[in-house]
């Protein structure tokens, strides 16, 4: 008997207000065309004035909550994936647990930008493996609209908020790559690219939370390359190639790197999940996202081979298998 991280639950919110290409011709010298073109996105949900990244996380846990059937006490830990927290500390996991009522159990944050919530499942995944939690929730969640640089064309009309939650339980499975669960999961990260995208601000230098600022273009070239590499090692650590893939779940920041990895990995458009034109790229947000939506719409089906991506700051960058 082997036992497995098995996702029970998954749910998401964006926040109300929903902001197409169009609204930057106003103030930038760009086009909805450009965007589309460019990116694939079309719009994007910006948070509400005062709306915070716990808030968006507790209501997509309490989505998550809903479909795994468990109250929120039944949970061991709360880890959230996020580069926007509302506050430096305390984590933005223990707002949530507090949010969701919860009176035991433990809760963190992790921090990998894009890559967090890959980051993020590793780590529950190993909290459950380990015996250290039987059920974790595991949460993706961004207000990217508060680190924009709104005069800068190149990265302001790229990014949105929400946020996505998993329920992940402890099950004993047989061991091969049938079970459900998480089969595989790789890392990577090479501090060498950092500059590469970095937000110019900070505690212990500027004192304030500073803006992104990204190099598109190198970061582009790295992307399909690394991200076809990592979503490759996993699978092959389950024992698993592409021809056994129902859905590659990938980071949603620009549609010609979906499509790149996907043509690289030897598989069509069709067994991809794409939310990029809604969302925007919502960072740790985007893959919880995409898997929500894609079980709303029934695409996902439980028992269906699953390879999420991502690459972000960092640059870090990885995949997990699992079997949903
Ligand atoms: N509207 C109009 N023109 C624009 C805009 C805009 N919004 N933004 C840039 N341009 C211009 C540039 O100034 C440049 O003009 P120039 O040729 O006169 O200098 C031209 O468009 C082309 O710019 P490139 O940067 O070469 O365009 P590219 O095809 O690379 O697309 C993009 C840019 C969309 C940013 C792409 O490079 C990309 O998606 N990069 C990767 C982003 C990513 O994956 N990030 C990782 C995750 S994010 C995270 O971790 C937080």
């Amino acid at each position: 008997m082997t036992l497995r991280a098995v996702a029970t639950g998954v749910g998401h919110y964006l926040p109300e207000r929903v902001v197409p290409n169009s609204e930057f011709e106003s103030f930038l010298d760009t086009t909805d065309e450009w965007i589309r073109t460019r990116s694939g996105i079309e719009r994007r949900h910006f948070a509400a004035e005062g709306e915070t990244t716990s808030q968006m996380a507790i209501a997509a846990a309490k989505n998550a909550l809903d479909m795994a059937g468990l109250q929120p006490d039944e949970i061991d830990a709360v880890v959230v994936a996020t580069s926007t927290p509302d506050l430096t500390f305390p984590s933005v996991a223990t707002m949530v647990q507090s949010g969701l009522g919860m009176t035991r159990g433990f809760a963190y944050d992790v921090q990998a930008v894009c890559a967090g919530f890959i980051f993020a499942l590793t780590n529950a995944n190993g909290l459950i493996l380990s015996g250290q939690a039987e059920r974790v929730l595991v949460i993706g969640a961004e207000t990217f609209s508060r680190i924009m640089d709104w005069t800068d064309r190149s990265t302001c009309v790229l990014f949105g908020d929400g946020a996505g939650a998993l329920v992940l339980e402890a099950r004993t499975g047989s061991g091969t790559s049938q079970d459900r669960g998480i089969l595989s999961c790789d890392l990577n990260s090479d501090g060498r690219y950092r500059d590469m995208l970095y937000v110019d601000g900070g505690v212990s230098t500027s004192g304030a939370s500073g803006k992104l600022r990204m190099q598109g273009n190198p970061l582009f070239r790295q992307a399909v390359s690394k991200l076809t590499e990592t979503a490759e090692r996993a699978l092959e650590k389950a024992s698993l190639g592409s021809a056994d893939v129902d859905w590659i779940v990938p980071h949603q920041a620009n549609i010609r790197i979906i499509q790149g990895t996907a043509k690289k990995m030897g598989l069509p458009m069709e067994q991809v999940i794409v939310t990029v034109q809604d969302h925007g790229n919502t960072s740790a947000a985007s893959i919880p996202l995409a898997l929500s939506v894609g079980v709303q719409e029934g695409k996902i089906r439980e028992g269906q081979l699953l390879v999420t991506e991502a690459i972000g700051g960092g640059l870090a960058w990885g995949s997990v298998v699992i079997r949903w």
